[in-house]
């Protein structure tokens, strides 16, 4: 029996999983670290913090003397890691959540051209993608752009770390929106504009491509044998994907994690102009819409230490039973870090509406969920219209409220899988692809994955969400000018 770990480079911490080649957990450990908020609308991590995170959960789970024979990295996407010519890091990474560089958004709009950038590279300018953020660097911090010897992505950064290969993989790179998706390399328009010369960026891989070996000191350190191979992993999205089985066109990953995300794969002669976002997945020639609603989880778990004096999320959920569908008139939009889908709106901000005498603390837990489902929702009616198979995962996942919700909110059933480890699985299936252990990723996906169980909507609740969800939208609607204003307040 051979062993792989996948990591998950994410938003509030790291996850390494062992698993066997059967797909079965053996044993994992988590790593939290903090996000600064330096300003409203930035979001920063340290990238020292993620090595860090990575090292102790791999030492954690090696203790436990499984042989690993390869690893699989997936990782927060878009954020933007710069390091000098001496490999040190130059600033805190510009996480995806950071909106930012608001203004080079709109130089990249009108100096680039929009629709040239949706051509290349498959999606709008915005804020959040990497290519923003390197262009407020390059306005804000000149004399940190100027020390620029390579640009990476998070779970790229720990790559380097752990093996010294300088490379990326295709699904983490087109969201940097600075690859030409259509020719699978990065744009030289692109590259031309910024005046970046091509040996400042990571070598494009294939997702279950070998990118290279543990170094020779950490893998003393780490219990870990000089021969155990990196694959090149995939963007926590399409890692999640992978590791839910989301591989054909129909299927629908919902992930419920600091970000909520509706994705769903399709082939080449599918893109087109579209209000969703496209990125390439982590199975060979294949690409993937995708709609993102950037405060999932992260509205969750402000809501908890926040309001709630950080009580465990089950029993935010129990409490969240005690309320009814619409939440007692509350309606709450999740936009604490501005917004992506549908709204690519970097000024929105979080709100409750409709608080009433009567209010109850069950009744506010319940509008948050209700308000990130809508959200959600808003991605999902932008998908081409079929039937879509759907698998839900996440922490969100967890709770049967949140996901009878959705359902409803969707009216449509909602399947979660035995394996409850999305990204980490996912990479950790790239890996036994590179080792040849299954022939495809959709060999290994059908053999490993397993059905738990199925939410079905609640048919009371249908009609009610299809009203809530109208309302919801009226209130971003009447509330999109005072956001503006109240952010350059
Ligand atoms: C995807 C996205 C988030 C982050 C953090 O486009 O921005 O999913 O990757 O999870």
């Amino acid at each position: 029996m051979k062993y792989y770990l996948g990591i998950d480079v994410g938003t509030s911490g790291t996850k390494t999983v062992c698993f066997n080649e059967s797909g079965e957990v053996m044993t994992s450990k988590s790593y939290a670290y903090d996000m600064t908020v330096p300003k409203p609308g930035y979001a920063e991590e340290n990238p020292l913090d993620w090595f860090t995170a990575t090292k102790e959960t791999i030492k954690a789970v090696t203790k436990e003397g499984y042989p690993i024979s390869g690893i699989g990295l997936s990782g927060q996407m878009h954020g933007l890691v710069l390091l000098d010519e001496n490999d040190q890091v130059l600033r805190p990474s510009i996480i995806w959540c950071d909106n930012r560089a608001i203004n080079e958004a709109e130089e990249l709009v009108h100096n680039f051209g929009n629709q040239r950038m949706q051509k290349i590279t498959g999606n709008s300018v915005i804020p959040s993608f990497t290519l923003s953020k390197l262009l407020w660097v390059k306005r804000n911090e000149p004399e940190i752009y100027k020390k620029i010897d390579k640009i990476m992505l998070p779970k790229d950064y720990v790559r380097y770390a752990l093996t010294g290969s300088f490379t990326t993989e295709y699904s983490d790179a087109s969201g940097m929106q600075m690859v030409d998706i259509h020719h699978k390399c990065f744009s030289k328009d692109i590259l031309d504009y910024m005046g970046l010369s091509l040996d400042k960026l990571p070598r494009l891989l294939e997702s279950s491509e070998i990118s290279g070996y543990i170094k020779k000191d950490l893998a003393e350190e780490l219990s870990l044998s000089e021969k155990c191979f990196v694959v090149g992993g995939a963007g926590d999205q399409a890692a999640a994907a992978i590791g839910n089985g989301i591989i054909e066109r129909g299927d629908l990953s919902l992930v419920l994690g600091s970000s909520g995300v509706v994705f769903s794969p399709i082939h080449k002669e599918d893109i087109e102009d579209n209000p969703l976002q496209i990125f390439m997945h982590a199975v060979p020639n294949t690409y993937h819409i995708m709609g993102v609603t950037n405060g999932c989880g992260l509205s969750y778990k402000w809501l908890k230490e926040t309001l709630f004096e950080s009580t465990d999320y089950n029993t935010l959920n129990e409490k969240a039973s005690a309320s009814k569908p619409l939440a007692n008139g509350l309606i709450y939009l999740p936009y604490l870090n501005g917004e992506r889908t549908p709204h690519l709106d970097p000024y929105a901000s979080g709100t409750f509406i409709g608080i009433r005498q009567n209010t109850k603390d069950s009744d506010i837990i319940r509008a948050v969920l209700e308000g990130v489902s809508y959200s959600l929702k808003d991605c999902y009616s932008l998908l081409p219209k079929q039937q879509y198979h759907i698998r839900a995962s996440g922490g969100g996942a967890k709770g049967t409220l949140w996901r009878t919700i959705l359902a409803s909110a969707f009216n449509t059933p909602i399947e979660r899988i035995v394996q409850d480890e999305g990204g980490a699985l996912g990479v950790a299936i790239l890996a036994m692809v590179a080792d040849h252990i299954y022939p495809s990723v959709k060999d290994a996906t059908d053999k490993i994955i397993k059905v738990l169980d199925i939410t079905e909507p609640n048919k009371n609740w249908i009609e009610q969400y299809s009203k809530g969800h109208e309302l919801y939208k009226d209130a971003y609607l009447s509330l999109k000018k005072y956001y503006k204003k109240a952010f350059e307040i």
